[in-house]
């Protein structure tokens, strides 16, 4: 049996053992994606194939820890129902022995190829970083790893996770950095074949106007066209909370411009957090039938991650619902796929509210409030309200570490019009405005805890039930 082999087995064996008591765990989500056993963190991948949808993460399934990642593997034909399928990389390779870090996926000349990061630690623990490529023909099997590109002088080796799109008729690729001078950064990369890479340098840093002292490392860049400018979006480690702004221990977040591929410079405004709850990090994007969808990881690094209640059932994180996005004025709007329709199995609630409207909801739960709500409150802990004075918006919760009330919140533009909310047992997705804002949050309230409470004047509210595939 080889490396890679073994690896598998190891890890099949690891899901077989752990996945009942995952799949127990009244906090594993019924309609969003989450690890059948150890941890997940960033979507990778991501991509449209030949008519069906291909989502890769990070994974270590052995244990809820980081450690030398896999590349878990989920398809689905509609975007709703989704199948696990084989491990599609492992660590078993001298240029990934430490991990197969995150990247992207493209169809080249009709296979599927991704590119990732090989992660190696040599034995005095000093890291190396490689990108690499693995190639598919039939979308689930991945073979030919290799290096195509080793670590520029100018930068240490957090280098990394490659996002790849072609651009008229050349390919090219960010890769997330941190310069000798301990700087964020973005670098590019051009192709004519997918072999041979020129590195054309870096298109945006952190010590630049209008970012000034904005990180020391940029993970996870993506750069595309949203409506008629670019966006690059990253997620920068290393910013000082500044009031109600970056209050988790690391963001994500966009700046919108031009990229001008020839002279490899983004021009762009201010950094916005791209969302505004406690757990969102690392997404990815791509496009389908016109629509640019991303994908987020439900978690932060080193954000008392392993303190979170579902880590003695063997198993910790998930990922967000996907989600289109649209740019207007400038900014980000994001709101599910219309395709999550397909998840409502009954309307439970449709009640106009004046004053205080109170039921018991499931726990895999569409709500949509229409109208100048006051406060919303879901399963006794978790509060979502509305300061008409001051237009903020603010979500509490009690902490999973200590039990102590914390909140995220954030500035509307406008006056509160619309909330929808999806909930999946322990996360909340809350869509503020048609998508202007977001904030993206699990929750570890009681399991048996059902309530809903709604107060306000002149509230329109319907509940749908949702897709429970865990019971
Ligand atoms: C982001 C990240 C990436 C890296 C991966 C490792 O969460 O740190 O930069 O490739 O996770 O799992």
């Amino acid at each position: 049996m080889n490396r890679d082999e073994k690896l598998k087995l190891e890890a099949y064996t690891a899901v077989d053992n752990q996945w009942k008591s995952v799949k127990e765990d009244p906090y594993f989500p019924g309609y969003h994606l989450a690890p059948p056993a150890g941890l997940l963190n960033d979507p990778n991948g991501w991509i449209q194939w030949k008519g069906i949808y291909h989502l890769f993460f990070q994974w270590l399934p052995f244990e809820t820890a980081h450690g030398a990642k896999f590349w878990g593997h989920f398809t689905s034909q509609n975007l709703t129902d989704w199948t696990l399928e084989p491990i599609a990389l492992t660590p078993s390779d001298s240029f990934d022995k430490n991990g197969c870090y995150s990247g992207s996926a493209i169809d080249a000349d009709g296979k599927l190829t991704l590119f990732y990061t090989g992660n190696v630690k040599n034995e005095q623990g000093l890291r190396q970083s490689y990108q690499c490529t693995a190639e598919s023909e039939d979308g689930i099997h991945f073979t030919n790893k290799s290096v195509k590109i080793e670590l520029p002088e100018g930068f240490t080796p957090h280098f990394r996770d490659p996002k790849v799109w072609k651009h008229e008729d050349h390919w090219y690729m960010v890769i997330g950095a941190q310069t000798e001078e301990m700087q964020g950064s973005v670098v590019l990369f051009e192709s004519a074949d997918l072999e041979n890479w020129t590195n054309k340098g870096i298109i945006s840093h952190a010590n630049q106007r209008p970012l000034e002292r904005f990180g020391y490392m940029w993970e996870c860049p993506d750069v595309f066209t949203l409506g008629d400018q670019e966006v690059l979006l990253f997620s920068p480690q290393g910013l000082k909370a500044e009031g109600i702004h970056f209050n988790n221990q690391y963001q994500s977040g966009y700046v919108v411009g031009e990229l001008n591929y020839k002279k490899a410079k983004f021009t762009h405004g201010d950094f916005t957090e791209i969302d505004r709850g406690f757990e969102f990090y690392a997404p990815q994007t791509t496009v389908d039938k016109g629509r640019r969808i991303l994908f987020g990881w439900m978690g932060v690094p080193d954000q008392n991650e392993f303190d979170q209640p579902t880590v003695k059932n063997g198993w910790v994180h998930q990922l967000t619902l996907p989600r289109e996005l649209k740019l207007i004025n400038g900014h980000i709007h994001q709101m599910p796929l219309e395709e999550m329709k397909q998840l409502r199995t009954a309307k439970t609630v449709n009640s106009k509210v004046n004053g205080t409207f109170s039921d018991s909801i499931s726990r895999t739960s569409e709500i949509e409030i229409e109208g100048k709500m006051e406060k919303l409150t879901l399963f006794g802990n978790m509060e979502v309200s509305y300061n008409e004075e001051t237009q903020l918006l603010t979500l509490e919760r009690p902490s999973y570490v200590d039990g102590r009330i914390e909140c995220r919140s954030c500035h509307l533009k406008d006056e509160l019009r619309n909330l929808k909310v999806w909930v999946d047992h322990s996360s909340l997705e809350i869509f503020v405005n048609d998508g202007e804002e977001v904030f993206t949050s699990r929750l570890f309230a009681n399991p048996e805890n059902q309530s809903l409470a709604v107060c306000g004047e002149d509230v329109h509210l319907t509940v749908w039930a949702l897709k429970n595939d865990t019971v």
